[in-house]
């Protein structure tokens, strides 16, 4: 009975606590134009939300990136606080230590860089609008809710996790302009039977750890651009090359192990296609490496 009576006298005192603070209005900040920018807030896992209420919004920016004042910690966007901020067309949510987040229908923009993100859930059924991705300087090691995105143009994966790679993941997303995996640890590129994407132009996959190239199931008519500096490729085949980029007019092939006989005659032959073979870093690769051509090393 005691008891009973403690526990009523803790949870009396606990909700005169909540009466007393209140819900706090978090309020659009004066100094940006089209977004409305949110700071000195945190919010980690099993919160209760109804501390917060939030600005009304379709541009919202959480933390003031790229100069953190450091009092902005989003660590987990649940499935409650994605419904309350379902309006929401554009989000930015840089550098505030977020690591999961449930994304919502009407979500276009999202700018998730710098931050500690690993898992971006995604629920069978909806009809996710997204179409600009950035979730660059973050920790994925696996991409699998680009499946559920056929609306993307960009994606920024920059500077993640990434080991290897299904390409097939991409195939819904039609509209797909540019796709950044530079700066990841991805060893090998796997394609589940061919694919198309008609309106893909620069594709980054430097500063990896390719040896390998396997394009012969890509067919990206509009590639214009494609960045294979900083890997391990020995060989590039330039059939798979004329079939799979027809309207390719720039390869960076700099900082690999090129078979020299092998470059020799990959560049002639990209001449012969008008695509231009360039260096994407700028290193005095011929004092380097001692043999090169046109400036790319070779052994
Ligand atoms: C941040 O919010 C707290 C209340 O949660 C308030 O006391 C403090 O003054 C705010 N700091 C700034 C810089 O707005
Ligand atoms: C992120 O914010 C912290 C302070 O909270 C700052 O020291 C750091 O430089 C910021 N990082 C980036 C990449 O802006
Ligand atoms: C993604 O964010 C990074 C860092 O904030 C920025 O440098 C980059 O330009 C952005 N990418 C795109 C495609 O806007
Ligand atoms: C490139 O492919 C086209 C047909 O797709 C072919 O006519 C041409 O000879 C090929 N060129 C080279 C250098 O392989
Ligand atoms: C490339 O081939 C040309 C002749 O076709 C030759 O003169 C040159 O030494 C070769 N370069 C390398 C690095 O093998």
């Amino acid at each position: 009975m005691d008891r009973l009576r403690c526990l009523l006298v803790v949870s009396v005192l606990c909700m005169a606590a909540v009466a007393v603070s209140g819900v706090r209005k978090l309020e659009c900040s004066e100094h940006r134009d089209q977004e409305c920018e949110i700071s000195n807030f945190t919010i980690v896992e099993s919160m209760d939300l109804s501390e917060y209420e939030f600005p009304d919004h379709p541009h919202l920016s959480f933390g003031t990136y790229p100069h953190s004042d450091d009092s902005t910690y989003v660590v987990t966007i649940t499935k409650e606080l994605a419904d309350i901020l379902q309006a929401t067309e554009k989000l930015e949510i840089q550098n505030v230590s977020l690591q999961t987040m449930v994304l919502w229908n009407n979500l276009r923009i999202l700018d998730a860089s710098h931050n500690s993100f690993y898992e971006l859930v995604v629920e069978p059924g909806q009809n996710y609008q997204l179409r600009e991705l950035n979730l660059s300087y973050n920790r994925f090691q696996s991409i699998d809710f680009v499946l559920a995105l056929p609306s993307l143009r960009t994606i920024d994966l920059r500077h993640n996790y990434l080991e290897s790679l299904d390409m097939s993941l991409f195939s819904m997303a039609t509209e797909l302009w540019k796709i950044n995996l530079a700066n990841n640890r991805i060893q090998s590129i796997a394609t589940d039977g061919t694919m198309y994407l008609p309106r893909l132009s620069n594709l980054l996959l430097n500063d990896n750890l390719l040896s390998v190239l396997d394009a012969s199931e890509w067919h990206f008519n509009m590639l214009q651009e494609l960045n294979l500096a900083r890997n391990r490729l020995r060989y590039l085949s330039m059939c798979e090359v004329n079939h799979s980029f027809p309207h390719l007019q720039t390869v960076y092939l700099d900082e690999n192990r090129w078979d020299c006989a092998h470059l020799n005659a990959t560049i002639r032959q990209l001449h012969a296609l008008s695509i231009k073979p360039m260096r994407h870093y700028d290193q005095d690769d011929e004092e380097r490496c001692g043999r090169n051509v046109e400036g790319i090393c070779c052994y």
